[in-house]
């Protein structure tokens, strides 16, 4: 199937880095969002991101605003009734996601498939509340999506062999390198990475070290691009606490038990860099 018109559902870090990378290939996208004011932020960080592409000389002025043309406002998700593809980038929480595929089965045409960016949720799972789990698939792109080479592609139970080639021959026409997935709690990506942030954060919490050492430690020992407390902040304390709890509840194991400490920063809006305070502060 020719993928041409999408739907890119949150205009978050992830959606908006998401649309970029799809306006870039040349697909026609629509952005969505509840909330007009992250639709907006959404846009400003696009437009700001390809403005340092021009300046580096990768594309001109021109190529910036024909990319830009290509995006289109949605506040509304039957916006969706025309797409080819939806990809769902909204919070991290099962009842959400459910109910937006819930919709999604009922606006799209027959042929739509939908996609899920989720970094923990069981495909399958999401899958269950539609008609059509055979065209339901996680596409899970990296933080930050324009950077960041790796997508999962995390095959439902009932994924067809069909959608998942046509989302394969997407991730490329992206300029992303796919990486074929099971459906486990947390695939690959957030199983093997967010244990170590957790760790990361218990060692705070029990006082073996400061956060800057601690982040120290992992950039300059293990040559990690970022410490584990800086990579929290930027993905998402929110977003990082909810994964623990997949992979907690989904292997019942007591090892991937969500810190404490993380807990508490959740509870107390410190959600990192997208609210200015997490473990460090941001302007
Ligand atoms: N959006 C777009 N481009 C960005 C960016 C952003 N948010 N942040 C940095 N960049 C670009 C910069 O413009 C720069 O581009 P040029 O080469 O064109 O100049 C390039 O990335 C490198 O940036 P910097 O020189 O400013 O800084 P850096 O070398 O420290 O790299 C980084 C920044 C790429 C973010 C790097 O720190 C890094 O790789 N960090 C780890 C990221 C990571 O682990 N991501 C995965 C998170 S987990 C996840 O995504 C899954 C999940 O489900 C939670
Ligand atoms: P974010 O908080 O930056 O953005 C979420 C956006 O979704 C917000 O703009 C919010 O207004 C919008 N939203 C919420 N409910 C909605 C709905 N019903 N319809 C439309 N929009 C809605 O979060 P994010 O970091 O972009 O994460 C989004 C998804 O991507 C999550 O599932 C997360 O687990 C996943 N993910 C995050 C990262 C990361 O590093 N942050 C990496 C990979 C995947």
């Amino acid at each position: 199937m020719t993928i041409q018109k999408v739907m890119i559902i949150g205009a978050g870090q992830m959606g908006s880095g998401i649309a970029q990378v799809c306006a870039q290939a040349g697909l026609d996208v629509k952005l969505n969002d509840i909330s007009e004011a992250s639709y907006v932020k959404g846009v400003q960080t696009i437009a700001q991101n390809l403005s340092r592409n021009v300046v580096k000389g990768r594309i001109t002025e021109d190529e910036k605003d024909i990319i830009l043309q290509r995006l289109t406002k949605s506040l509304s998700i039957e916006d969706a009734a025309d797409v080819d593809l939806v990809i769902e980038a909204a919070v991290e929480n099962m009842t959400v996601k459910q109910s937006i595929f819930k919709q999604l089965d009922d606006i799209t045409p027959q042929h739509t498939i939908l996609a899920s960016n989720t970094s923990s949720l069981p495909i399958t799972e999401i899958a269950a509340v539609t008609k059509r789990p055979e065209q339901v698939i996680g596409m899970h792109f990296m933080n930050p999506v324009p950077v960041m080479k790796l997508v999962e592609i995390i095959r439902g139970l009932a994924t067809s062999d069909e959608v998942y080639n046509d989302i394969e021959e997407l991730t490329k026409k992206l300029e992303k390198v796919p990486v074929e997935v099971n459906d486990f709690p947390g695939f690959v990506a957030n199983r093997v990475l967010m244990p170590m942030i957790n760790e990361a954060i218990y060692t705070l919490y029990e006082g073996v070290a400061s956060k800057e050492a601690i982040d120290q430690v992992m950039k300059l020992g293990m040559n990690h691009p970022m410490g584990p407390l800086t990579l929290a902040d930027f993905i998402g304390l929110d977003t990082c606490l909810y994964i623990m709890e997949t992979l907690y509840e989904g292997f019942g194991d007591s090892k991937y038990r969500p810190c404490p400490l993380l807990r508490k920063y959740v509870k107390a809006g410190w959600l990192g860099k997208k609210t200015g305070r997490g473990f460090y502060h941001y302007e």
